[in-house]
């Protein structure tokens, strides 16, 4: 009996192993971009492996081993934005989108400081207590208007999926994070002020309701989604 749980536990995490992902391109007026062209190049383009240290300084754009240099590709504001996985996202977890505007050319652009506003998130919905769904899980493919007053410019546009199956404790079974940042040049932009911003790493300590969390027992009856409010223009 032991035998066969510690088989089964194996199982298990061999089967989370090969459901891991990455978010390689960028879907633009339809179309997709080739893998990392757009998107800088992750750590984990061949492990998939998540960022579990929301302190870390790969927190940000997961690249530190990559040196990637990726192309700046043009979007309109008001358009859609889609960001494309190398899979589904399996896990149950959240969804947060960021972005950065770069004082020029955003490919020199590391994005430091407290420069980063939200545009977009998918959270969970919860119904006092009897059940949580994730309507981020499974999808192949997040998508999201960029907003018409964002001024034009060039930024950083950093996907985050937070998975929370094994989120209930802090340095343990803790949340896993997969991410990136991609290069667009907005073009007929508007004159917002994007806000809140805040710094990544530094916007989270990874002891918020959202991140450290038990999903499956009891069941949550709210959930908080970790970060700022988006901005929508
Ligand atoms: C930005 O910098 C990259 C890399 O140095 C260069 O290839 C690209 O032409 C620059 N883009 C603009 C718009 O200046
Ligand atoms: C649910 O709401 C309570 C009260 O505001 C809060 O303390 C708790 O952290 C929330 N739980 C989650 C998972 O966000």
């Amino acid at each position: 009996m032991k035998a066969i749980s510690s088989l089964i536990a194996v199982a298990a995490s061999l089967s989370s192993a090969i459901a891991h992902y990455t978010f390689p391109n960028l879907i633009i007026n339809g179309v997709k971009t080739a893998d990392w062209v757009n998107v800088r190049q992750t750590n984990n383009f061949n492990t998939q492996a998540p960022v579990t240290d929301v302190t870390s300084a790969d927190f940000r754009c997961y690249d530190s081993q990559t040196n990637p240099t990726a192309q700046t590709i043009n979007i309109a504001a008001g358009s859609q934005l889609g960001i494309g996985c190398d899979n589904t996202i399996y896990h149950p977890g959240v969804v947060n989108v960021y972005m950065a505007k770069a004082p020029g050319n955003v490919s020199t652009f590391a994005g430091d400081g407290a420069v980063w506003f939200k545009v977009y998130q998918i959270s969970a919905v919860t119904n006092g207590g009897t059940s949580i769904t994730w309507p981020a899980q499974n999808l192949a493919t997040v998508t999201f208007t960029v907003p018409n007053n964002l001024p034009s410019g060039q930024y950083l546009v950093r996907m985050e999926a937070i998975a929370l199956h094994t989120a209930s404790t802090y340095g343990g079974a803790q949340a896993s994070l997969f991410l990136h940042c991609g290069q667009v040049q907005v073009t007929g932009g508007g004159s917002g002020t994007p806000g809140p911003l805040v710094s990544i790493p530094g916007v989270y300590t990874g002891n918020e309701p959202g991140i450290l969390i038990n999903i499956n027992w009891p069941i949550p009856a709210n959930y908080t989604q970790p970060g700022p409010a988006v901005w929508s223009g």
